[in-house]
């Protein structure tokens, strides 16, 4: 399999050949001609990112770095672990919910949930509750009784309605159960910071007057790039995760990344595939389709990343644009049962990111059984891995011989080094993009409207 250059082996790799002109046709894929006249436009987008980065103005590339910050998650962890809690609830939404829950679907047990705590090693169970539904809310109470729970609401600007409801009903229930006291027991908060320059975050208030721990979302950082700051890294460390190989993996790519040319960077090349694909071939949807149940959530989080960061009505000049490629979530092998007959036989508008894992955990043998039926044979005797693998590669030249243009993402393993490399490269891929599209990639105007609107609608300032 072709790689570009700088991997190495517990590295991801990144495949792009199947989203050339050689692979696919010159009307879907792209030449070696298109993608060099895209350097020069590349390496001046490089310099833009370098230099803010420099100045200040993205956080998120320089999370992993931040000492302070990954040692007092830890403290804090190692405290709140003290208590045995049975259940740690996250309150948010958006970019304050998906990429926890892309951690864990990701990196804890399957099922973990549903193990005894001795299976789970003592650690506690995760809910993330990123909606406002009454049944599922109050369901959520049930099974997470306050006095065995402890929550964690993360909201940077310390004033979305769904967040805040969710945090008033928890303090209202704490508080009648185990009095107004013990809440610093039980509920932390991750917000922006205090200061004079930062926009008033309604948690303080509330932090300061239960003397609640609290932790701080850097100014510089968009909810949809917060996975390495105290958003992700203190419900991942109560779980149990391996904060030190997430920073390595963060790392790892980081200095991948830190090449401007376009060959030798994997996000870069991820982005000028799709924004190539996006503007010149007329693929408007982005499908991300991982063949492995632990990257369910990935495809998830990255479908926020993608829509929130790169759909704008606006360019940077200020001119009516309306871009961004509509990110869509499928899993391997089951979409293929679901989804495949479109992406292959229906409109070819689509880019596929197919993501595979090398080795799996374990590995599960199809026993040989059921001697009697022959046409089983195929199956007998070989592993479910086997089966996986072979339905990835059958997807994928599926896709080829429908010309459909595939980028093709493959980790090592899965774990917290390779999974933090993943997440870190689709950041730094979707800044690229955005200089790409000349748009504002770290603001979401068409999201605050509706926030404004429902706050208005609810009696509010709006
Ligand atoms: O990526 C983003 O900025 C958004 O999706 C936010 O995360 C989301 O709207 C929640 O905002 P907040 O963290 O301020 O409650």
């Amino acid at each position: 399999m072709k790689t570009d250059k700088t991997s190495s082996p517990a590295d991801i790799k990144v495949d792009i050949s199947r989203s050339k002109s050689a692979a696919v046709g010159s009307d879907h894929g792209i030449s070696p001609g298109e993608l060099r006249e895209m350097e020069p436009a590349v390496l001046a987008a490089h310099k833009v990112l370098r230099r803010e980065r420099r100045e200040g103005t993205y956080g998120f590339y320089d999370l992993y770095k931040d000492k302070a910050a990954f040692k007092s998650v830890k403290q804090a962890a190692e405290h709140f672990a003290a208590f045995k809690y049975d259940n740690l609830v996250v309150l948010g939404i958006g970019g304050s919910a998906l990429g926890i829950t892309a951690l864990h679907t990701a990196l804890s047990e399957p099922y973990h949930n549903l193990m005894t705590r001795r299976r789970r090693k003592g650690l506690p169970r995760l809910f993330v509750m990123d909606n406002i539904d009454p049944d599922t809310f109050r369901a959520m109470m049930r099974v997470c009784p306050p006095e065995k729970t402890l929550y964690n609401v993360i909201s940077k600007s310390g004033g979305t309605a769904e967040t805040i409801s969710q945090l008033m009903i928890v303090v209202a229930a704490l508080e009648k159960k185990l009095g107004a006291k013990a809440l610093k027991d039980h509920l932390v908060v991750t917000t922006s910071p205090k200061g004079k320059n930062a926009p008033k975050s309604l948690l303080h208030p509330v932090a300061d007057a239960y003397g609640l721990h609290t932790f701080d979302i850097p100014l510089n950082v968009g909810g949809r790039f917060s996975v390495f700051s105290p958003v992700g890294m203190f419900p991942a460390a109560m779980l149990g995760m391996d904060l030190d190989a997430m920073q390595a993996g963060c790392a790892a790519m980081d200095k991948r990344c830190a090449k401007g040319s376009l060959m030798e960077n994997p996000a870069y090349l991820r982005a000028v595939v799709h924004y190539l694909l996006d503007t010149r071939k007329g693929k408007t949807m982005s499908v991300m389709m991982p063949y492995a149940d632990g990257l369910r959530d990935v495809a998830d989080w990255y479908r926020q990343l993608w829509a929130e960061s790169l759909g704008k009505r606006n360019d940077l000049d200020g001119n009516a644009v309306f871009v961004g490629q509509t990110p869509i979530k499928a899993l391997g092998a089951t979409d293929q049962h679901s989804q495949v007959q479109l992406y292959r036989e229906g409109p070819n508008n689509k880019i596929f990111n197919i993501i595979e894992v090398r080795r799996f955990s374990r590995s599960l043998r199809i026993p040989e059984v059921l001697t009697s039926v022959r046409e089983l044979g195929y199956l007998r005797g070989k592993t479910m891995n086997k089966l996986m693998a072979a339905e990835l590669r059958g997807t994928l030249d599926a896709l080829k011989s429908s010309a459909r243009p595939v980028v093709r993402v493959t980790l090592p393993r899965l774990n917290a080094h390779s999974l933090a490399q993943l997440l870190y490269m689709l950041e730094v891929e979707t800044a690229m993009a955005g200089r790409l599209y000349h748009v504002n990639t770290f603001d979401q105007p068409g999201v605050e409207e509706g926030k404004r609107i429902a706050r208005r609608l609810m009696g509010g300032d709006g």
